[in-house]
């Protein structure tokens, strides 16, 4: 076990607390097996996209949120800035807050501010990348009457944890930010919606933060922007792999790409072999070949209409009970609460 994720807590406007969870860390067994089974798919290999998230590819991900092209996080953070104080209106207290891949929690901010001036107000982010709940403790440990405990796990591990700790008083705000659910292809995506739920109970909530269909040029540019730093992005996994694995891709030889698949409403990112070649990854004891044009598929962004979520609340167990819609970049903020 390695050494504990430290998390501040701030009881008041005078005291700071420091907490320590310890975690499970995440073996690199597990990626030299994934990288192993995805790079031998055939016909379409693929790399599991939560291991886009590593220190380096943390820090580029909170850059792509600034870029021109990427409104999706802005819309995001709009709505969450606009609708906090009615959102938490409808919540009953005391409530605790559990973020799955909270990221840098930044846009986070303003919920847990209008519910800390309700309470004082536990916060779980959870998150496989170690960078993005140091990141957290940094952006939200200044507020008030929060206290952050960071759980290192996988979402549903984290928030069995989460669930087993609150109290029975205590209602529970699941949220899940950023169109992070369009990362599952619909049918998996509403499987794990349907585990979420089975771990709340009734009247429990979940925000979901989703964003919409919208033209392909619009949603190609925001995955393939003019600086390049999404490119890096995806690029960061083969070079994760060289790191942590000693493999020998040499990243000159492989390009990003973004397509639109129109039958299933998602952007996909892959990594293009530019060249046949052939490369070594010692610590996955594997080698791999790979044809010019070939690619690599590392990422789905599942786009989707208001009514398809409507659909998604019911089909896995919850009501509606508001959305808001961002006009400037059509995103959805869902509040469903657990039937
Ligand atoms: C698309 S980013 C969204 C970050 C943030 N919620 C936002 O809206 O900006 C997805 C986040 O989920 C985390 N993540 C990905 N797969 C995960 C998993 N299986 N369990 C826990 N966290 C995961 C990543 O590390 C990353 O920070």
């Amino acid at each position: 076990m390695r050494e504990p994720i430290v998390s501040p807590a701030r009881r008041s406007r005078a005291t700071h607390l420091m907490v320590t969870q310890p975690f499970k860390a995440a073996p690199s067994y597990a990626f030299a097996a994934d990288v192993r089974a995805g790079l031998s798919k055939y016909p379409q290999k693929e790399l599991l996209s939560k291991y886009l998230y590593d220190d380096v590819g943390s820090a580029l991900f909170e850059v792509i949120g600034l870029l021109p092209e990427y409104g999706l996080t802005r819309a995001d953070e709009r709505l969450l800035r606009c609708h906090a104080a009615e959102l938490v209106s409808r919540l009953p207290g005391p409530v605790v807050v559990a973020e799955l891949g909270s990221g840098s929690g930044k846009k986070t901010r303003a919920i847990l501010e209008a519910l800390c001036r309700r309470q004082n107000t536990p916060y779980f982010p959870i998150e496989i990348s170690r960078k993005a709940l140091a990141m957290v403790q940094r952006e939200l440990g200044d507020i008030d009457s929060i206290s952050i405990v960071g759980f290192e796990r996988e979402y549903l591990d984290g928030l069995r944890e989460v669930a087993a700790r609150r109290k029975p008083s205590q209602h529970l705000l699941v949220l899940f930010l950023g169109s992070t659910i369009g990362n599952f292809d619909p049918p998996a995506g509403a499987q794990f919606l349907r585990k979420v739920r089975a771990e709340l109970r009734p009247g429990d909530s979940l925000l979901l933060g989703a964003d919409l269909e919208k033209p392909i040029p619009q949603l190609l540019a925001a995955y393939d922007d003019s600086l390049g730093v999404t490119a890096a992005f995806n690029l960061n996994l083969l070079a994760r792999i060289n790191r942590e694995l000693d493999g020998d891709f040499d990243l000159r030889h492989f390009r990003h790409l973004a397509m639109f698949n129109a039958e299933t409403c998602s952007v996909e990112m892959h990594i293009r072999s530019m060249r046949d070649q052939r490369v070594a990854i010692p610590a996955a004891n594997f080698s791999v070949s790979f044809a010019e044009g070939e690619t690599i598929w590392t990422e789905s962004c599942h786009k989707y209409s208001p009514q398809e979520l409507l659909a998604l609340a019911r089909d896995t167990g919850f009501r509606q009970k508001a959305q808001w819609i961002d006009r400037e970049w059509p995103f959805a903020e869902s509040l469903w609460i657990a039937d």
